[in-house]
């Protein structure tokens, strides 16, 4: 791949999908497109490009060389001062619904294979438990399918059961002669969908929420990107509701609307209450 092929299906990629490949894994991009160019029988790059532009089967190809072309790793309560901190938070706000309906609402970005979205479920189900009536819901988005899918099929290999504490694990997780698969009770309150963070126009679908949990994703997006994205994510939190993201996710990000939250080895921000100064 010469300079000038690297610079324009980076730039592409970076303007359709937010993936930055920086210039040290050229040899990634290369490999993995010309991998694809001869999947889908193409002489040349170019000639996949248009395979892609065109119709359902092309944005399905598009999809399959993001898939290759992005990291997918993730576990069961991966952080474990983000879990804690998800942990107080619910018990704040399920105590907090006093004669109210308790109910709780929280959106894992960039999910991959559902571990993040479970391991939330799982912490805000087992907190609503010792109410009466509360509720919760969860919904996982990725710009992968592939990674969806298994997401949403809930069943896991059997050595991932190390990664979560054996109180959820008791609670949440139905072991079998493969592996285990998430609780019914918890699988009617996880949902999947597909999202693009750079698509602005599906992001509104959601609003007012609790808790917006965002890990290891904007990390591979340029300063300006991740800025914007935070911002928009900023205005789909209800005013007490919390942005929590990856320690690493972003520097020197600030927004009027939002305060830091202290806790200890965390990144997050509240959203301010209405009427309540800085
Ligand atoms: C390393 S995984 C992180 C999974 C999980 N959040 C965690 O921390 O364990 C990054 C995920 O972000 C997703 N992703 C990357 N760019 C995205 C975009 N523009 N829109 C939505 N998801 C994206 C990838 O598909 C991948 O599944």
């Amino acid at each position: 791949m010469d300079d000038h092929s690297f610079y324009w299906w980076s730039k592409k990629l970076e303007e359709r999908a937010g993936i930055v490949i920086p210039a040290s894994r050229k040899q990634f991009l290369a490999s993995n497109l010309n991998q694809r160019v001869h999947a889908n029988n193409c002489a040349n790059e170019e000639e996949y490009y248009a395979k892609v532009l065109e119709g359902p089967l092309g944005a399905r190809e598009w999809a399959q060389l993001i898939d290759c072309l992005t990291v997918h790793q993730t576990h069961f309560f991966r952080h474990l001062p983000s879990v804690d901190l998800v942990q107080t938070l619910a018990r704040e706000w399920y105590a907090q619904g006093e004669g109210k309906k308790r109910e709780l609402h929280a959106w894992s970005v960039g999910c991959s294979t559902g571990e993040e979205a479970w391991t939330l479920g799982m912490i805000l189900g087992t907190e609503a438990a010792a109410y009466q009536q509360a509720y919760f819901s969860v919904l996982g988005t990725d710009v992968s399918q592939p990674a969806l899918s298994l997401a949403r099929q809930a069943r896991y290999d059997r050595d991932r059961l190390r990664e979560i504490p054996s109180s959820y694990r008791e609670r949440w997780c139905l072991p079998d002669d493969l592996g285990f698969s998430i609780h019914p009770d918890l699988r009617r309150r996880v949902a999947f969908a597909t999202l693009n963070l750079l698509d602005k126009s599906a992001a509104p679908i959601l609003s007012n929420l609790d808790l917006i949990f965002c890990q290891n994703v904007l990390i591979y997006m340029p300063r300006r990107t991740r800025h914007q994205i935070l911002d928009r994510f900023a205005a789909l939190l209800r005013p007490g509701g919390v942005l929590l993201l990856g320690p690493g996710e972003v520097m020197n990000w600030a927004h009027e609307e939002m305060t830091p939250v202290d806790h200890p080895r965390t990144l997050a921000f509240r959203r301010r209450e209405r009427g309540k100064q800085a």
